[in-house]
């Protein structure tokens, strides 16, 4: 099979190492991909929001699976594009069409869908723009903190947890009044606080049946014990210990399965990967958020820890027959440090020379982001730069690894969180 991903991530990066593993895989694609997918496939300088010039290489290169890695191709119905031409008929894509990518695309869709098939989720209201006013008496009928979150896609900023009532009604105005978020706070979602651990979760569904992927936690603030702004993510550990097996069956009973089975009540056609961003509370899990994707740097987490054949089980979401697919989960930690460009994630320099002073063993893995060859040499060109992820028997030795890795790599600026993980060692 030729199989092209579009992204450039560590997510991606994580995607193509996996992919070139397979013995189903002939030629790999990334657009544009990053300096480290260069080493597993081969990067095609596209514009992603361009379909039509993606389409070209699709069918230039002869490719037969396309994997969507992050949401906004999915939103803006890349899939659609596609299944709307003769040509493409048989192209296998993974990642869901405009519909059921609106479960990442609109909060108050995501509620709404699990409010309909019984999905365990804080108690909210939706206001659209005009009704401040009632949305002002909501927050006033709820106890601190309040969480607003911006209706669409915000580049992951759209969320904010307040503690003042007067800071909440202040931001409520900028939101649906002054546009604050743009488009995307036309509409405004107001729920309870829910106060518990954050944990992940992630399936390969055709929309009938699924495989559920290893769970993860993530370290979303860009400073030490969870302070300043949030970022896209400085780090990653899987599995998560304090998921135990009842947690994780109450959230395949609660969550999981009742999802699939909403996406097929709701006549929702779905092939691609589910993300279930979820909220542990005395034990019970909730749903703050669905995305339509693979998380990053989850990924990088989570994919090191498959061992059966990535490509097979998407293969079988394009095809059918998931039913019949393995999964095989190798039992150590994956842990992953993020490397940051300094700033981040304001404003940041980009073209940093990058100096990697080790070899990886086969249990330490770089994954790229935000970088790039420039001649001879790898720079920086984003937020995010590289993911140091390793595996072993240990929480602790995975984190030493990964730390040993984040140390190894150097450039101007460099930021890491040292205490991803440490919060979970007992
Ligand atoms: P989201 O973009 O929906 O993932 O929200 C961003 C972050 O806000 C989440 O990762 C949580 O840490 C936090 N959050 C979202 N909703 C809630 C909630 N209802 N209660 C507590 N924290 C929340
Ligand atoms: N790490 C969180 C996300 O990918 O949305």
């Amino acid at each position: 099979m030729n199989v092209m991903i579009i992204g450039s991530g560590g997510r991606e990066h994580a995607l193509a190492k996996k992919l070139a593993e397979s013995p189903k895989c002939e030629k790999l694609y990334i657009a544009p991909g990053n300096g480290g997918t260069h080493n597993v496939g081969e990067n095609l300088s596209l514009d992603i929001s361009d379909f039509y010039a993606v389409a070209e290489k699709v069918s230039a290169l002869k490719i037969d699976m396309l994997v969507v890695g992050p949401e906004a191709p999915l939103v803006e119905g890349i899939r659609e594009y596609f299944e709307g031409s003769e040509e493409f008929q048989n192209l296998m894509i993974i990642g869901p069409g405009r519909l059921g990518a609106t479960l990442e695309g609109s909060k108050d869709f995501a509620k709404e869908f699990m409010k309909r098939h019984g999905i365990p989720t804080a108690a909210y209201s939706t206001f659209q723009r005009g009704e401040a006013d009632q949305a002002i008496n909501f927050i006033k009928t709820l106890k601190s903190p309040y969480v607003l979150k911006a209706d669409g896609l915000a580049a992951g900023k759209g969320v904010l947890i307040l503690n003042g009532e007067d800071e909440a009604c202040r931001e409520i105005e900028l939101m649906l009044e002054d546009g604050k978020f743009g488009a995307a706070s036309s509409k405004v979602v107001i729920e309870n606080f829910l106060d518990g651990i954050e944990m992940s979760t992630f399936a390969i569904t055709d929309g009938e049946d699924y495989l559920l992927l290893p769970s993860a936690k993530d370290y979303k603030r860009i400073g030490e014990g969870d302070t300043g702004l949030n970022t896209g993510g400085m780090g990653a550990v899987s599995p998560v210990p304090f998921a135990h097996d009842e947690i994780l069956k109450k959230i395949e009973e609660k969550v999981v399965a009742p999802t699939i089975s909403g996406l097929k009540k709701d006549g929702i056609p779905y092939i691609g990967f589910l993300f279930f961003g979820l909220m542990i509370v005395d034990e019970e899990p909730f749903v703050i958020e669905y995305n339509v994707r693979m998380g990053d740097p989850e990924t990088e987490v989570v994919l090191p820890r498959l061992k059966s054949d990535l490509l097979s089980h998407l293969q079988a979401a394009a095809r059918g027959g998931l039913k019949s697919e393995n999964l095989e989960v190798d039992d150590r930690f994956a842990t992953t440090v993020m490397l940051v460009s300094g700033g981040y994630p304001e404003s940041y320099e980009k073209g940093k020379k990058i100096e990697i002073n080790l070899d990886p063993t086969e249990n330490e893995i770089l994954f790229h982001a935000g970088t790039k060859r420039r001649d001879q040499s790898l720079v920086t060109s984003g937020g995010r730069v590289i993911s140091c992820t390793a595996l072993a028997e240990t929480l602790a030795s995975a984190l030493d690894k990964s730390f040993k890795l984040a140390e190894a790599v150097k450039f101007e600026g460099k930021v890491l969180r040292r205490d991803i993980g440490k919060d979970l060692l007992t």
